[in-house]
């Protein structure tokens, strides 16, 4: 997923960072701001256990399938509904819903009476995050999916596999530049091309993994670790608002909604590391109450915390270091010619080796 911050590209380098800093013991990796959970998959596959955390409860659906699940899926109880399931080889099984579900029939429901032209035409807001047609297959799926939760005939991994199936692979199909912040006017090419519901990668790792879906000021209290890495948000930008609608696709509670772009209330979801006069305090607030052996932070040169602010809270812990690397800027929509003021951004691992725990 083309996500804000995401690290994709930056893996490697986190890698080699980490494994420079920490002793042979570690085992226990927390990603407590995990977005699209690509950093916790990574180290999943080394083998770690992974606790992950984020405040939006569509990551926490990436999260709870990418980090949570850890053994085949084999849909036993969907058979009922799908006797072809039985024919199928267990590993192929996850594949074969989403195919299933692919094939719906679209039907007029929240995506598209409120983010589809067709349903938003004749009101004071048109909208258009998506055609017609994969709205009203969005919805299909996303009913279907609840449908059989409610029935029983899915268990909950089979339930989160499904709908990160979905949030993933509707988001190719968004007529955005690449955020939910505004939609384009005229639908672009990959919002023209109909949804396929590509199955979500299975990650095979029998540690007692651990997902939360909170505030990480809190959910550090709960949770011991080895590594602590903090991946937050760099500057104002709220993910709530970038990603309000798949986070109503992943819930799909029938928000109210307002404005121009349809926004859902978020007020219990702002965060506080996006704000210029919060978030010195909160990440002291954070460091301080952190029980893992190591903190790692990744920042950029032009995040709300200067270079200062970050040595000196994380030195309150120990021993503080960082490695840096060169990184191309996040750009929302590729074709804009914005004048930035320079491309590249100097990316930042902070750590510190914490003597107390
Ligand atoms: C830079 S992104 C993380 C990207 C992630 N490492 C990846 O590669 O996909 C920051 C994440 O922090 C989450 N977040 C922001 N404030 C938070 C808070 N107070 N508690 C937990 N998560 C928060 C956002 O929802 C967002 O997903």
């Amino acid at each position: 997923m083309n996500y804000i911050g995401s690290k994709l590209s930056l893996l490697e380098f986190l890698e080699e960072s980490i494994d420079k800093v920490v002793d042979k013991n570690c085992n226990i990796f927390c990603d407590l701001f995990a977005g699209t959970g690509i950093v916790g998959s990574y180290f999943k596959k080394k083998g770690y256990k992974i606790i992950a955390n984020d405040i939006q409860y569509y990551s926490y659906i990436l999260n709870r399938h990418y980090i949570g699940n850890h053994r085949e899926l084999i849909f036993a109880k969907l058979t009922m509904e799908i006797p072809d399931l039985e024919n199928i080889e267990i590993k192929n099984r996850g594949a074969f819903v989403c195919d299933y579900l692919a094939k719906l029939e679209g039907v007029d429901g929240f995506i598209y009476k409120n983010y589809c032209f067709g349903g938003t035409r004749d009101n004071k807001e048109s909208r258009q995050y998506f055609s017609d047609e994969n709205g009203r297959r969005c919805d299909a799926i996303r009913q279907k999916i609840e449908n059989w939760k409610e029935r029983k005939l899915i268990v909950d991994d089979e339930y989160y596999f499904l709908i990160a199936s979905l949030i993933e692979s509707i988001d190719k199909y968004a007529n955005t530049a690449s955020v939910y912040g505004a939609f384009l006017k005229k639908l672009k090419k990959t919002a023209q091309n109909n949804l396929i519901l590509k199955p979500a990668e299975l990650i095979i790792n029998h540690q007692d993994h651990q997902v939360f879906n909170g505030d990480i000021n809190e959910v550090v209290e709960k949770i011991d670790g080895d590594i602590l890495y903090l991946d937050p948000p760099y500057n104002h930008r709220q993910y709530a608002t970038n990603y309000h609608i798949l986070e109503t696709i992943a819930k799909y509670d029938n928000p109210k909604i307002y404005g121009k772009t349809g926004l859902r209330d978020y007020s219990k979801q702002k965060s506080r590391y996006c704000s210029r006069t919060q978030v010195k305090k909160t990440f002291r607030d954070l460091v301080l109450k952190a029980r893992t052996k190591y903190i790692f932070l990744s920042y950029n040169n032009e995040g709300l915390m200067t270079l200062d602010d970050i040595k000196e809270t994380m030195s309150l812990r120990g021993k503080y270091g960082f490695f840096t690397r060169e990184y191309n800027r996040f750009k929302a929509d590729k074709t804009n010619n914005r004048n930035y003021k320079a491309n590249k951004t100097i990316e930042y691992l902070h750590y510190v080796v914490c003597k107390n725990i």
